[in-house]
């Protein structure tokens, strides 16, 4: 197994740290990572998923970029012809099919939300949260979501976008799309932490983010905080599987993957540091849901000067970083479709799209008409199917899949073949990244699986 994939291959190592990059930072980040901090307590839910970043997520990274490099193909077939190299059974291409999976379940709520933030960009520009309220902002809000048709359309675009990107293959697309983008997110960032720092309750924020209490925390919000390493690292589900699929031989991948971990977890921190001085300083309440970006920062917009062009400008990079995360999304199913099928790229994506796209559907119905509360283990959510969804794909499926790319790498593969692949200068980084997939990851996401469904209390 060597040589280059069919589908093509990265310029340079940069374009697939920029890739990589696009796709792991995204609504995760700046979305998803303050809510769930927020409705679990802060502190010691960042600690533990801080942890999770360093002793899973990173390892587990440098396994399914690893194992893409060397399979060369879509996940299944990766899978499946790793497993033959091996001498190993045929069922783990399941674990492709598992990806694949996921990735279509994950991007029919993601694109919905993606679309929040394209209506948003509308409404910034608009300056419709100039001079408003906190009350006034919130009530902004909840008008927006419960109307389904602006969803629908706002889903739509971001299908369409999504579909015509991916259409375009490695090099046209992907590779275009993400070049100056992240940088420009980052900075953006930078410039909204000086507002927050000066108007915002700062201090507030920071100690709700790094002072960890415990009593805080419960055996939900540890399996939540794994997961969301998975999520945010776009891991286990074979997207990262790909990208490293297109990625040049002789590129070191520790090196390459601990920059890409570093810097997404770099914006989620920074998103937090901009977003809870905010939430303080106006009342807002830090568990409050999906909704907590498109609440707290249009306030802030509406309040700063130049607030018109910030707010904008953030929601536009917004969707960009939302974007490059889609892509990588449904890039493992379209590799496999035209593999599989021999199908053009274009009718692949255009196939996949249209599916994605009825199934978001029923997250748009979950913010308004079907919204109904069900709860996992002791957490209550609102948000019916959308929560589903995504408890059953960050919180199960990704540490799942991870698990076992993270078996796969340290017991089935040919520690020869990892160790050529991997090419660390020194044998105790090997061991240590060995020591790390075969041991510590597999038992740290048992142990959280075992432990969210109250396994140790029964037997305890
Ligand atoms: N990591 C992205 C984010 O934080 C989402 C994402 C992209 C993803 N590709 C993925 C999540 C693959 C899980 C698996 O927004």
């Amino acid at each position: 197994m060597s040589g280059k994939s069919i589908h093509g291959e990265w310029s340079s190592r940069w374009i697939f740290i920029m890739a990589a990059t696009g796709s792991a930072v995204g609504l995760g980040n700046i979305w998803k990572f303050p809510y769930i901090a927020g409705e679990n307590g802060g502190g010691a839910f960042v600690l533990v998923y801080l942890l999770c970043i360093a002793a899973i997520g990173i390892p587990i990274m440098m396994a399914e970029v690893m194992l893409g490099r060397r399979g060369r193909q879509s996940p299944v077939y990766t899978m499946k012809s790793l497993a033959k190299e091996a001498g190993a059974g045929k069922n783990w291409k399941y674990l492709g099919w598992m990806g694949m999976l996921a990735g279509f379940l994950i991007l029919s709520y993601y694109s919905v939300i993606a679309g929040w933030a394209l209506g948003y960009t509308v409404r910034s520009a608009s300056g419709m949260f100039e001079g408003q309220t906190a009350d006034g902002i919130v009530s902004l809000f909840s008008e927006f979501i419960s109307d389904p048709e602006k969803l629908l359309a706002w889903h739509t675009i971001f299908m369409v976008m999504t579909i015509v990107v991916v259409a375009r293959g490695v090099k046209q697309g992907l590779e275009k799309a993400v070049r100056f983008l992240m940088p420009a997110l980052f900075v953006l960032l930078l410039v909204l932490l000086g507002y927050s720092m000066n108007t915002g309750h700062f201090a507030e924020g920071v100690s709700f983010l790094f002072t960890p209490d415990f009593s805080k925390l419960t055996a939900d919000g540890v399996l939540v905080a794994m997961g969301h390493a998975f999520f945010t690292l776009s891991l286990g589900m074979g997207a990262i599987m790909v990208y490293g699929s297109y990625l040049p031989k002789d590129t070191p991948i520790a090196k390459t993957t601990i920059t890409i971990a570093v810097a997404d977890t770099l914006v989620a921190l920074l998103a937090g540091l901009v977003i809870f001085p905010i939430v303080f300083a106006n009342g807002l309440e830090p568990g409050s849901g999906p909704g907590l970006v498109f609440v707290s920062l249009p306030i802030a917009f509406g309040q700063m000067p130049g607030g018109i062009i910030f707010g904008t400008l953030f929601f536009i990079l917004l969707v960009f970083a939302a974007w490059t995360s889609a892509i990588s999304l449904i890039e493992p199913t379209v590799t496999w479709l035209v593999e599989k099928k021999g199908m053009k790229r274009l009718y692949a994506a255009v196939t996949m799209g249209v599916l994605t796209w009825l199934l978001g559907i029923a997250t748009i119905l979950s913010f308004n008409h079907w919204a109904f509360e069900f709860s996992f283990w002791g957490l209550t959510k609102e948000n019916g199917i959308f929560d589903m969804l995504d408890v059953l794909t960050s919180n199960i499926m990704l540490p799942l899949g991870g698990l076992f790319i993270a078996l796969f790498a340290g017991w089935v593969m040919k520690r020869e073949h990892a160790k050529d692949e991997l090419a660390m200068k020194r044998m105790l980084w090997f061991q240590l990244w060995l020591f790390l997939v075969r041991f510590v990851a597999p038992v740290a996401v048992l142990v959280v699986f075992l432990n969210a469904f109250n396994v140790f209390d029964r037997v305890g």
